[in-house]
């Protein structure tokens, strides 16, 4: 069984999906041990309790400056002795030091087609009007791994999403995840889980 971590931010639909592909057998060889935010008032981690996932918070706010927080944070992952994390909406930079001791063990859904509209600055709804802006006929999500730059790491899936003509930001990050995010993310995990069973 792979043993998976998912950090979070916000909302947590990306979380559910998973939670809910776990419970449906749609994600198979896979244990979710725990979930960390950096945001006490995630909404994930309501989702995570329900779910009966033992959940952690390690917020900046916490920590007198950032080498201390990311201490704390890698202390908080390899407390999940995780085989893979996922992060599924976690809108803070993955320290270095955590990148090094989980090297191609790390991955991540962004709500484009990398590589557009990626890298520093695009994060949730800033990713969508951004490709508003520019006029795409069609945007979409990417499941990477996660290196050392920002959402330049190898890609594992991507699913396209046409933008249709009255879209506004909130409807196309709407049907990105429902098209796209929800089904890649439980998707990638699952194949990274049986690879990792195969060999
Ligand atoms: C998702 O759309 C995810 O792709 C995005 O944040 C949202 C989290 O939603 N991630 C990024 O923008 C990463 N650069 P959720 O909390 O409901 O899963």
């Amino acid at each position: 069984m792979l043993k998976v971590l998912i950090m979070v931010s916000g909302g947590g639909t990306n979380l559910q999906a998973i939670i809910d592909g776990v419970a449906s057998g749609k994600i198979t060889n896979t244990e979710l041990v725990g979930v960390i935010s950096n945001n006490q008032g995630a909404y994930a981690l309501e989702r995570a309790k329900v779910a009966g996932i033992p959940a952690k918070v390690v917020s900046p706010k916490d920590y007198e400056n950032r080498d201390l927080f990311n201490e704390a944070l890698l202390a908080a992952v390899q407390s999940f002795e995780p085989d893979l994390i996922v992060l599924a909406g976690f809108l803070v930079v993955i320290p270095e030091i955590m990148i090094d001791a989980y090297e191609n063990r790390i991955i991540n859904i962004h709500p484009s087609l990398i590589p557009s509209f990626c890298g520093t600055g695009y994060y949730g709804l800033k990713v969508h009007e951004a490709a508003l802006a520019r006029g795409v006929k069609v945007t979409g999500a990417t499941v990477h791994y996660v290196d050392k730059g920002t959402d330049t790491g190898p890609i594992i899936m991507q699913k396209a999403v046409s933008v249709q003509e009255n879209d506004t930001p909130k409807t196309l990050q709407q049907r990105v995840m429902e098209e796209a995010e929800w089904q890649l993310l439980p998707a990638a995990i699952s194949m990274i889980a049986n690879q990792q069973t195969m060999d």
